[in-house]
């Protein structure tokens, strides 16, 4: 992977962000993948204050969310549907109607993998992919012990990821225990992968996913597999590289 150092997470953003706006210039109908959490925020508000001082029509990309709770209404205010809307197409100016996130609804739960495998193959897959890291090293929420050919499916998130979304709830006991995410496999068919990580929190996970051995038991190793990956961290997520 190619790795950079920034000092600030702004500065991550204005990268990604860069490339990002590169790309929609290149292709006007291009495919994002979309992470929520916090560490895209910086991302996604960089690439819309670019948009605000030098316009650029963005109506026609479309993006595909990597996971989504499974059993949380779709418009409770923390399903990664709305958290997507507020966090990115609404700032960016996305249009809503070219969004898809992982249908979460328990009643079609057994299909909902392969139909979101099928929507991102028609639209011609992934251009660029945004990963933020967890601290058990998963992508999307593939957490340990992931295939590395996995497909859209549902799991169980870890106890420790759970915890660490109860920022986002009232309490641990609140936040979901399943949830719909794409696999490694499909992160693996992105084009281009752009995984961003800062604080010293995540230092463990990014040393393994850059450096250390390739095993579903750090999920974030999965990027070594991939031809076209930037790692942006800054200096505390990168402070366990070698
Ligand atoms: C989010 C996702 C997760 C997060 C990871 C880091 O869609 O798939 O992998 O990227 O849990 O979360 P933050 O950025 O909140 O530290």
């Amino acid at each position: 992977a190619e790795v950079v150092f920034v000092d600030s997470e702004a500065a991550a953003g204005t990268l990604a962000a860069a490339s990002i706006r590169a790309l929609i210039t290149r292709t006007p109908d291009a495919v994002l993948g979309l992470a929520t959490g916090s560490t895209p925020l910086s991302v996604y508000a960089a690439l819309a204050a670019s948009l605000a001082e030098n316009p650029l029509d963005v109506s026609r990309v479309r993006g595909f969310a990597l996971d989504e709770y499974v059993g949380l209404p779709a418009d409770h205010p923390e399903s990664y549907r709305s958290v997507i809307i507020r966090d990115a197409v609404v700032p960016i100016g996305l249009t809503p109607e070219n969004i898809q996130v992982p249908n979460g609804d328990l009643a079609t739960i057994e299909t909902a993998g392969v139909d979101y495998e099928a929507a991102i193959r028609a639209a011609g897959g992934v251009d660029v992919q945004i990963l933020g890291i967890g601290r058990t090293g998963h992508v999307g929420f593939n957490e340990p012990g992931s295939s590395f050919a996995s497909i859209t499916r549902i799991k169980t998130l870890a106890e420790k990821t759970r915890i660490d979304n109860a920022r986002f709830f009232s309490s641990a006991d609140e936040v979901p225990i399943h949830c719909m995410t794409q696999g490694l496999g499909t992160i693996l068919r992105a084009r281009h992968l752009i995984l961003l990580a800062f604080g010293e929190e995540k230092a463990d996970a990014i040393a393994a996913a850059v450096e250390g051995p390739i095993t579903s038991s750090k999920p974030g190793s999965v990027i070594q597999l991939h031809p076209h990956v930037t790692v942006i961290v800054d200096e505390a997520a990168a402070s366990r590289l070698e």
